[in-house]
């Protein structure tokens, strides 16, 4: 008998290549099923458009690990309280998934693949239902921008303070949504330990057309508030471990690696700890004054800055996985890696070539693998 998950994949395939029209037709049938849903979702939906639907199909995907389909399941339940929607919206939505498969997937699409992709659904949607209603939490938390610098023409580092109780491990993220552009929602990682006052630090580049970081970078402001969803992310230090540490941060990339090293700076004591942060050029090292600091309070911390496109900086030239790399061995040591999608990758390749096992290296990339 052929499973589900076979079977969903089967159908996916029919309409895989036409996915940016299933898309528009997925939204569109959205919006005509209850207007007021047009106001759930970000202004422009163009550079976000696939991302409802591209989400639903992944999850499907993961039908075959239940484990997996629990967990993410139950995080996306929780998390979606952040949108405002209600349970009689799963529904609607289900309803439009089929409508665009269907309209696009010509005669091969059958009775057997609508069933598979309707109890699918319904299995998800209640999963996120029960999820969303145990949780105890808020939806998100209302925070105050109470210093804001702009430390190069793209990077920002701001600080806000959460007007509840909010609670998370350093090297977590958060997604965040701002007055700025109402309902667009995205993730930033903190970049400091939980603090007593209840405050937190951001570092966030403004990418090219991007809509929040923009924003978050060029017009944020002393005084403008915030909404934060629940903490995310596992990239946290292992208190039992007691392994010396190499962190390998490209960018604002930093910003979780250094709220490791804040936490690390509040307990550490034997295990040494050596940060390669690199950056396209010494404007980019928008931190490295901070760091330094903390270089003379905490012994056991190294820093190696590293440029790759900067001939007149006075020290490592390369990429940041290179040149951490030509440093080693790191086969005993916990590694931590963070940044763009790309240097990610790369740093992880490196890492594989001087075998240092993949069980002891975590990361965040920021965007797709
Ligand atoms: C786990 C995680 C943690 C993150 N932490 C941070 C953080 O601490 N600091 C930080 O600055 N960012 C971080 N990001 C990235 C952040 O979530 C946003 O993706 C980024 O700020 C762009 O959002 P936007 O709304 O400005 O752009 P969007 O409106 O989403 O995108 C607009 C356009 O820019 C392109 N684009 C999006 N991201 C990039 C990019 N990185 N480089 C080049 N082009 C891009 C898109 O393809 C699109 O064409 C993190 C991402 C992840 C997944
Ligand atoms: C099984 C059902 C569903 C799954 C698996 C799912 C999954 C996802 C995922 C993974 C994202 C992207 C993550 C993010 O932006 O935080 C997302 C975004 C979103 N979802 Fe859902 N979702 C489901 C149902 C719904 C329903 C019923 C609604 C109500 C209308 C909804 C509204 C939204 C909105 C408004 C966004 C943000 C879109 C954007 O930023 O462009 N989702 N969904």
């Amino acid at each position: 008998m052929t499973s589900l998950a076979t079977t969903l994949k089967e159908s996916w395939t029919l309409v895989e290549e036409h996915q940016d029209k299933v898309a528009q037709y997925f939204y569109a049938r959205i919006f005509l099923s209850d207007p007021r849903l047009r106001d759930l979702f970000p202004l422009h939906l163009d550079a976000t458009r696939a991302r409802l639907l591209g989400a639903i199909v992944t999850a499907v995907q993961t039908i075959e690990d239940p484990e997996r389909f629990d967990e993410y399941l139950t995080f996306l339940g929780r998390d979606h309280r952040k949108f405002r929607i209600e349970s009689v919206h799963f529904g609607l939505v289900g309803q439009a998934l089929i409508d665009a498969m269907r309209a696009f997937a010509g005669e091969r699409w059958s009775p057997v693949y609508e069933q598979a992709w309707q109890d699918a659904y319904r299995m998800m949607a209640r999963k996120m239902l029960a999820a969303a209603q145990d949780e105890t939490t808020p939806p998100y938390w209302h925070a105050e921008i109470i210093k804001h610098e702009r430390r190069s023409r793209d990077i920002a580092v701001f600080t806000c303070r959460m007007m509840q109780p909010f609670g998370y491990r350093a090297g977590q993220y958060v997604s965040i949504e701002s007055d700025r552009h109402p309902r667009v929602w995205r993730v930033y990682s903190m970049a400091n330990a939980p603090r007593t006052d209840n405050t937190l630090d951001f570092h966030v580049r403004a990418v090219g057309a991007g809509w929040l970081s923009g924003a978050l970078v060029r017009r944020a402001q002393v005084g403008d508030m915030l909404r934060i969803a629940a903490p995310m992310g596992s990239m946290a230090v292992d208190p039992r471990s007691t392994r010396d540490i190499v962190c390998v941060a490209g960018g604002t990339g930093l910003a979780p690696i250094k709220a490791i090293v804040d936490e690390l700076s509040r307990t550490n004591r034997t295990r040494w700890v050596h940060l390669f942060f690199g950056a396209r050029d010494r404007e980019d090292l928008y931190d490295l004054d901070d760091l330094m600091g903390l270089t003379e309070r905490c012994p056991w911390l190294t820093v190696t800055p590293v440029v790759s496109n900067d001939p007149t900086f006075d020290g490592e030239h390369g990429t940041v996985a290179d040149v951490m790399a030509g440093y080693g061995p790191w086969k005993h040591h916990d590694v931590f890696v963070s940044g763009s999608p790309a240097m990610v990758r790369a740093t992880l390749r490196r890492l594989a070539e001087i075998r240092v096992p993949s069980v002891r290296i975590k990361y965040d990339s920021f965007g797709d693998q």
